[in-house]
């Protein structure tokens, strides 16, 4: 898979994406993530990148060209399935979404600032607006960060015990079940038997029901959905 990313900050994705899983990935050569400086694209002597909002109000907008012309170069070079907009006021980000764009190619991840990019940029351009949550980051680095270690985990093979990422919350709308490793006994706190029973069958059901009441306890709304 390669991810090309399109901000103003690279360097703000140089710690998660050369650290664990993410390193291990692309050293492995399951992912490629190629940064772009969109103002490196700035057609204006003093690499100006933004302005302000026709019709007023606070806030800068960035602008269309350098965006339009970085995009089109990418565009020229290979095929992409998805050019990704992150904005707080795109569809929330889940599983579903993580898995389906781990199965992707070529994807294009474009990061707003300030107020965001002029619209015509998300009409002629962009095929999916995504949020990580209802709150506003100044930027969308880090919610691309997110999205990109959410989708590369994904991969298969990236993570080495392949049924790891089955097992996950939310892979199936459940919450994981408790998990626990030695020593057996803490303080008088006690790992729960079944698990140190040897009993396969027993202990999966066990897995099972923990993972509904927490699910029903937790977040009874995951049980809801289809
Ligand atoms: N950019 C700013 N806030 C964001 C959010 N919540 N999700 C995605 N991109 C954003």
């Amino acid at each position: 898979m390669r991810i090309d990313i399109l901000t103003l900050f690279p360097e703000m994705f140089e710690g998660p994406f050369n650290e664990s899983i993410l390193r291990r990935a692309q050293e492995k050569g399951f992912v490629e993530i190629v940064l772009h400086d969109i103002r490196d694209y700035s057609q204006d002597k003093h690499k100006k990148v933004d302005d302000y909002a026709f019709g007023g109000g606070a806030g800068m907008v960035m602008q269309i060209e350098p965006i339009a012309l970085l995009l089109d170069k990418l565009k020229g070079e290979r095929d992409y399935e998805e050019i990704i907009y992150m904005t707080p006021d795109g569809s929330r980000f889940s599983q579903a979404i993580a898995n389906q764009f781990s199965l992707l190619g070529n994807i294009i991840i474009l990061c707003g600032h300030y107020k965001g990019v002029d619209q015509r940029v998300r009409d002629h351009y962009v095929t999916r607006e995504i949020s990580i949550g209802d709150f506003v980051l100044t930027g969308g680095e880090l919610a691309a960060a997110v999205v990109v270690d959410a989708v590369v985990r994904l991969i298969p093979g990236v993570i080495s015990d392949e049924t790891s990422a089955l097992t996950d919350s939310f892979q199936d709308n459940l919450l994981a079940p408790p998990v626990y490793t030695r020593p057996a006994e803490f303080r008088g706190w006690r790992v729960p038997d079944v698990l140190l029973s040897g009993h396969q069958a027993k202990i999966d059901q066990w897995r099972e029901e923990q993972a509904w009441k927490r699910t029903k306890n937790l977040r009874p709304d995951l049980l809801d959905e289809e």
